[in-house]
Formats: C-alpha cells, sequence, structure tokens
C-alpha cells in the first residue's frame, strides 16, 4: 500500500510539475505576446521552405533573399527543409540576431521513417503489429533529426487508406482504425519522449486532417465524400489517439472534406480537434494548401482564403504566403477578429517555449552531437530488427523456408535484388542514395563461405531518373535478361526471386490505376518456374499488389515492403530462419485493382454472398468476374511455427465480456503470434462491420506448448461514435471473433447490455 501511495505521489508530483511548467510557458507566452506588433504576430503565421531542397511546387514568385528579409524583419515563423546543424544555425541566427524580439525560427521536416538511418516505411512498420517497432524506430529518428538542427518533424501520417491506387498508402499505418492508432501512439511517443527541450526529441505532426486517404479512385489530392460514420468510427480515432497523446502539432489535409477544404473546415479545426478534443497545439497547412482553396472553389482570392482559414483554425502557412499578403489587412480592416490571429500565435509560441527554443535558441545546431549521433550501429540495429519485425510470410507451401545457411547454391534475381536505393523509400530524408543493405547483400553476408551466390538482373523496371517530385519512367517490356536469369537459376539449388515497386512508384503524386506487377516481372517468374521450382519470391513494394499468380504458382512468397537501411539484413535473417517471421498485412491484397478500395471491415450490405443461391442467379452483392474477399486479408501472416487455436470462451464481466481462447504451437520452433479479436455488433442504430479489430496481442509460444490468451471488451471497445459524434455502445447481440488473421476465426455470439 505503502508504495502505490509513495507511487501516486511521484505521479501527482510530475503532473504538478509540468503543470507548473506549463503555466510558467503560458505566462512568457502572453507577456511576448503583449509586446508584438501585428506584423510581428503575422510572421509568426508563416512557414517556409529553405532553398537547400523543395519537396512540393516552388512558388513562382520564390526568392530566397526576399526569405531572408522576412527572417531579418520577424515576418517568418519558421522553416521546412533546412538541414543541419550548420545551415539551421544560420538560419536561426537571421532571425533571432536581427529581428526586434528575437523570437527564434522552428525548423520542419519530412522525417517519415528515419532521418538518415531508414526505417522500414510506415506501412511496413505497421505490418510488425508492435508499438515498440513505431517507437524505438522515432527514437532513432527523432535522435538523428534533433542532433541535425531539426525541431519537428512532419510526422506521423496516420491517414486511414483503404485503396491500394493511392500511392501514399505507404505512408500509412494501412486499413485499420484501431491498429493505426496503436502505432500512432507508439509514433508520437517516439518523436517526443518526455520532454520536447530534450535534445534528442522534436515535435510530432498528426497528419493530414483529415480523411486524406479516401480520395475518389485513389486518385491524390482528389474529392473526399464520405458518411460522418466513417469519419468519426474510422478517420478521427488515430487522429484524437494523436492529440490525447499530446502530439505538438497537426498537419491539415489538401482535400476537401464534403464539400469543404480542410483548411476551411471549422468543423474539424475549431469543433472537434480545438474543442472537443482540447487540442492546445497548433494547426500547419500542408505546401499551398490554403491557396488551393481557391481551385477548390472555395474561396475566392488569397485574402479570402487567408480569412477562412485562418477562422477555421489553421494556424501556420505553408508556403500559400496568403498570411503574409492578406492577414495584417485583414485584422486591421475588422474582416478578422485580432483574438483569432492572437490564439494561433499563442499555439506557435507555446510549442517554440516547450521546444526550449527561447532559453537556447541554437540548443539544436550542435554539430558535434550531430557528428555522433547519425547513422550510428545502434541506430542501424534498430532499423535491422525493425526490418524483421515488419516482414509477412505469406506462403510457405513446400516448407522451402527458412533456406538453410549451408545451402549449396543460390541464384539471386532482379533489378530489385541488388538495389541499394530502393529500400529506402522515397520520403527518405537524408538517407544517402544507394546506401541500404541490398537483398543480394544480405544474402552474401548470411550464407556459408562454401555456398555458391549468383545474381542476374532478370528485368530493367525503370530507366532515367528517379526523383521525390519527378515522374518515374517504367520499363513496359524487356528480356533481354531472361536467358542470364534462366542460366544461374537452372543452375542453382534455390532462387531467391525479387519483385515488386520501385520506391518512387509510391508516395506522394504516385496513384496508379493498376497495381499488379509492371514491366516483364511476371513473364520472368513463368520462365524460371520453368526450370527450378524452388523459387521464393521476395516482395518488396509500398503498396498492396494484384498478385494472384504469385499467390498460386511461388513455392514461397514473403512481403518484405521497403524495409529501409538494414533492408537485406533484415530479409536474410527472415529468409535464413535467424527470426521466424511475425508480421501480419495492414492492409488487403486483392486478386484484381477492379476489388479497390478493399477492406476487411465491410458492411454485410442486404444482399451478402448468403444470398446466393445454387442456380447461379445473380442477386447477390459480387462481381461476376473476381471474387469478393482479397487474395490476402487484413491481419493475415505466417509463421515458420504453426498455431492451432480453439476453445474460445467469453463470459459476461461487470464491464462487458471475458474473451478467452487456447492457442497451440504444434510445431517444434517457438514463434510469435498476434491474436486478433474482431467484433461485430449485429444490430444496431447504424449498420456496423461484419468485422472490426477492438483488441490483439503479440505472444510469443514456445514450440509445443500451450497457452491461454485472454481479452476484455468493454463499452470502449464495443461502442461506436453515433450522430452528432456521441459515443456509446447499444444493447444487443455481439459476434466475438478471434483468431490469426481477419477471416480464419473463431466466433461465438453473446448478448450484451451496457
Ligand atoms: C507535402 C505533403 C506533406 C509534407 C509537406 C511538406 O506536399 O503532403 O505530407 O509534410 O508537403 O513537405
Amino acid at each position: 500500500m505503502m508504495l502505490v501511495l509513495i507511487l501516486s505521489g511521484i505521479l501527482v508530483e510530475a503532473q504538478s510539475t509540468m503543470d507548473e511548467k506549463d503555466e510558467k510557458i503560458a505566462r512568457q507566452v502572453q507577456e511576448l505576446l503583449d509586446k508584438m506588433t501585428l506584423a510581428e504576430k503575422v510572421g509568426q503565421t508563416n512557414l517556409y521552405n529553405g532553398t537547400w531542397e523543395f519537396t512540393g511546387p516552388v512558388p513562382a514568385d520564390d526568392n530566397s533573399q526576399e526569405k531572408a528579409e522576412l527572417i531579418k524583419n520577424g515576418g517568418v515563423g519558421g522553416m521546412l527543409n533546412v538541414l543541419t546543424a550548420k545551415g539551421t544555425r544560420e538560419a536561426q541566427k537571421l532571425a533571432v540576431e536581427n529581428s526586434r524580439l528575437g523570437i527564434p525560427l522552428i525548423f520542419g521536416y519530412d522525417v517519415i521513417h528515419g532521418y538518415r538511418t531508414m526505417l522500414p516505411v510506415p506501412l511496413a512498420q505497421a505490418a510488425s503489429w508492435d508499438p515498440e517497432v513505431a517507437r524505438k524506430g522515432a527514437e532513432v529518428a527523432a535522435r538523428e533529426a534533433a542532433a541535425s538542427g531539426l525541431h519537428w518533424t512532419f510526422s506521423p501520417m496516420i491517414d486511414i487508406s483503404r485503396d491500394a491506387r493511392w500511392g501514399r498508402i505507404m505512408e500509412s499505418a494501412g486499413e485499420d482504425a484501431f491498429l493505426t492508432s496503436v502505432m500512432t501512439k507508439a509514433w508520437v511517443e517516439g518523436y517526443q519522449g518526455e520532454d520536447l527541450s530534450a535534445v534528442h526529441t522534436i515535435a510530432a505532426c498528426a497528419k493530414h486532417f483529415a480523411a486524406y486517404g479516401f480520395a475518389e479512385g485513389g486518385r491524390d489530392y482528389n474529392t473526399v465524400q464520405i458518411s460522418d460514420q466513417t469519419l468519426y468510427n474510422v478517420v478521427l480515432p488515430p487522429f484524437k489517439v494523436a492529440a490525447d497523446a499530446g502530439v505538438a502539432t497537426f498537419m491539415n489535409a489538401f482535400n476537401e472534406l464534403n464539400g469543404v477544404p480542410a483548411n476551411g473546415s471549422e468543423f474539424l479545426q475549431r469543433d472537434i480537434l480545438k474543442g472537443k478534443w482540447g487540442f492546445d497545439g497548433f494547426v500547419v497547412s500542408d505546401w499551398g494548401s490554403i491557396g488551393e482553396m481557391i481551385t477548390h472553389g472555395f474561396a475566392a482570392n488569397d485574402k479570402d482564403a487567408a480569412r477562412k482559414a485562418m477562422r477555421a483554425g489553421s494556424d501556420m502557412d505553408m508556403e500559400a504566403r496568403a498570411y503574409e499578403k492578406h492577414l495584417e489587412a485583414l485584422v486591421s480592416s475588422g474582416e478578422l477578429d485580432e483574438k483569432i490571429l492572437d490564439d494561433a500565435v499563442r499555439r506557435i509560441l507555446t510549442i517554440k517555449f516547450k521546444l526550449g527554443l527561447f532559453e537556447d535558441p541554437y540548443r539544436y545546431c550542435d554539430e558535434q552531437r550531430e557528428s555522433e549521433s547519425i547513422g550510428t550501429t545502434e541506430n542501424l540495429a534498430v532499423a535491422r530488427e525493425a526490418g524483421r519485425k515488419s516482414i509477412v510470410l505469406l506462403k510457405n507451401d513446400k516448407g522451402l523456408l527458412p533456406l538453410p545457411k549451408d545451402v549449396k547454391s543460390i541464384a539471386v534475381i532482379g533489378q530489385l535484388a541488388n538495389s541499394k536505393d530502393v529500400p529506402l523509400g522515397s520520403w527518405r530524408a537524408q538517407a544517402v542514395t544507394n546506401s541500404a543493405v541490398s537483398v543480394l547483400e544480405g544474402i552474401e553476408s548470411a550464407v556459408s563461405s562454401d555456398t555458391e551466390v549468383t545474381f542476374a538482373k532478370g528485368y530493367t523496371l525503370t530507366t532515367g531518373r528517379r526523383t521525390f517530385i519527378h515522374e518515374l519512367t517504367i520499363v513496359p517490356e524487356d528480356e533481354t535478361g531472361f536467358d542470364e536469369a534462366i542460366a544461374v537459376a537452372k543452375s542453382a539449388e534455390v532462387t531467391v526471386l525479387v519483385l515488386g515497386e520501385d520506391c518512387f512508384q509510391t508516395g506522394e503524386g504516385r496513384s496508379q490505376t493498376d497495381i499488379q506487377l509492371k514491366g516483364s516481372q511476371l513473364a520472368l517468374f513463368r520462365e524460371l518456374m520453368k526450370v527450378n521450382q524452388n523459387i521464393v519470391v521476395v516482395l518488396m513494394n509500398g503498396r498492396p499488389l494484384a498478385i494472384p499468380e504469385l499467390a498460386a504458382e511461388a513455392p514461397a512468397l514473403v512481403e518484405t515492403w521497403f524495409a529501409g537501411s538494414q533492408a537485406g539484413h533484415s530479409i536474410a535473417d527472415v529468409l535464413f530462419g535467424k527470426y521466424n517471421p511475425s508480421g501480419k498485412l495492414p492492409v488487403s491484397f486483392p486478386y484484381h485493382v477492379g476489388q479497390e478500395p478493399l477492406y476487411y471491415d465491410r458492411k454485410s450490405t442486404g444482399r451478402p454472398q448468403t444470398n446466393a443461391t445454387d442456380d447461379g442467379l445473380v442477386f447477390w452483392s459480387h462481381y461476376t468476374d473476381a471474387p469478393n474477399e482479397a487474395l490476402y486479408p487484413f491481419g493475415y501472416g505466417l509463421s515458420y511455427a504453426n498455431f492451432a487455436y480453439d476453445q474460445l470462451k467469453l463470459s459476461k464481466s461487470d464491464n462487458g465480456v471475458t474473451v478467452s481462447v487456447s492457442i497451440t504451437n504444434t510445431s517444434s520452433l517457438d514463434g510469435i503470434e498476434t491474436v486478433q479479436v474482431y467484433v461485430h455488433d449485429v444490430v444496431a442504430s447504424w449498420t456496423q462491420p461484419t468485422k472490426r479489430l477492438v483488441a490483439y496481442k503479440q505472444v510469443e509460444l514456445k514450440a509445443g506448448s500451450t497457452y491461454t490468451v485472454e481479452f476484455e471488451l468493454t463499452e470502449q471497445e464495443l461502442g461506436f461514435y453515433h450522430q452528432g459524434y456521441e459515443f456509446y455502445a447499444e444493447d444487443g447481440t455481439f459476434v466475438v471473433m478471434v483468431g490469426g488473421n481477419s477471416r480464419d476465426v473463431l466466433k461465438k455470439s453473446i448478448d450484451l447490455s451496457f
């Protein structure tokens, strides 16, 4: 009892210290605000790009000298893409040593999955279902970014993504709100740590608020029309988790949501985010998106856009330069209440104080720390572990995997197999080009000295320039490498064939209407299968692919995503059994792109498959030329071990239902299983998905052992948001499903009242 009292005392003490710290900052902010001129207040709302790197269309009137003058006059609040301890110091000196009040700049950058050390892309991290993968990765990213003078990352991207045609699915945590919420909390805590002013932590940014992933047709930046039910129960939950986790900033989205551009949405930014959720950080627009309200047809001109965005709660303008041009006049003329501007500036200054920038504006500009903190062995080890845990074993029918380390000969085939660049992903921050460990290198370092490793390129996927901002040239057909590939496959004991996408096929502006393997990849697979059936297909991709032929024909199939700086080692660790794969898909893989958007938590409809009749009547919800189901469902992933589920039991508890299930590892290998719990609220005032992930646990299962795993489901898991954003659970029958993926489950029903 005494220990509890002591601990609770410490917690209370910590909270009161935190409150005191916040109160002190609030006083400091108000004192500063009271001194500021209108022009200086407007200055804080401007976020401008450095001249060091562009990640979006550069404004025609962009002029670094002009920006330097603005900075010196206190006309800029923050910069993005200004890099290195030295570079940020230069820019910071301009502001601090020249402007009247010396208010420091905040420096932001897209540290999406690493600064120099690349972690697996976020979709891959989500495939680990392990929040520690997200947390540790974010800690590494923050440490490297903060050592390089940065204060703020535009991450995590937590847009629910149900459409594989949308290139930015790679940046997300996939299709499910619960899994995305688990990863969100870990990412935010990993970036921000316990103290934003610590020199190894950075401010995070929950983006893109909101519903960017629901762009019609999977076409980037396209219109979003979704119901309140989807918005409240699928889109918003991860953002609320981010707000509750204390994320310092939000970034709103390019898209319109049901007729209103996110920048101009008072509902999203004031009613929900700053109102109901009590968010006290600041909201930054996406690149130029305030000005884009004109092209959306929501604002008449830049001035109208500036007024509407500021009123709606967009506190900082990234590169639209609308606030710089119009806010002062809008306030002076009374068209915009200065209190609204004061609120925005207060929020921005508060984060700068929390970052410790007023104590020491150069605290993050330490070139010694920069040289010591980047690309370290420890950071690379975190990347390797994250890569291993993100890998999903999709097929291993013939027990081809794991490969013996002393296998006599291995043929490694594919342009992607010896790429040291593609595994870095497209949002690669300051990763050094061609710095990843390739699959070929990983295999070469993993096998015994007697193993003969041969390589053939086999196919050419891309040609020409490969950059973040330019179109990629995909080679439609190229069989010139087939003969060499067939020859090495023929003479090898086993072939590792790496297929998939170039990393610049995914990411911003990279929507595709077709998600099959491009070029001659599949043709090569068919030719190789004719000469050697011992083929392990390794997928390297940033989105679900339509791969029914590989699923049917390949003896072994491993999803490795873009696995980061240590990709080759992570992949080899799994291929040779140094790590028993534990990943589970965070997105559904379709048979055909025509099934997109494809997601597991679908509604029954009035004519589900059960309405199908034997005599082939067509009057049920289906395609005549493809299945409804996923080729590989959400939550799916195999192990080298085998796990058997039985004895699912449900029992009412004080707050809901206790779920227990027995799992046996029937193999001779230890393994990790992610036990997933789905529910279906059978009858409700808003129809509910036939299954929805509400809980999961990752359990280590010793060979031959049996375990009982328990879950408590309460109103928090069984309820949903109703009209008016009211959350509660409804009395009635619930089907509870438990399994190792969203398809193969044990199920039982129970009647509950709340
Ligand atoms: C881009 C992206 C956003 C990114 C920002 C800054 O257009 O939409 O995610 O953080 O611009 O680079």
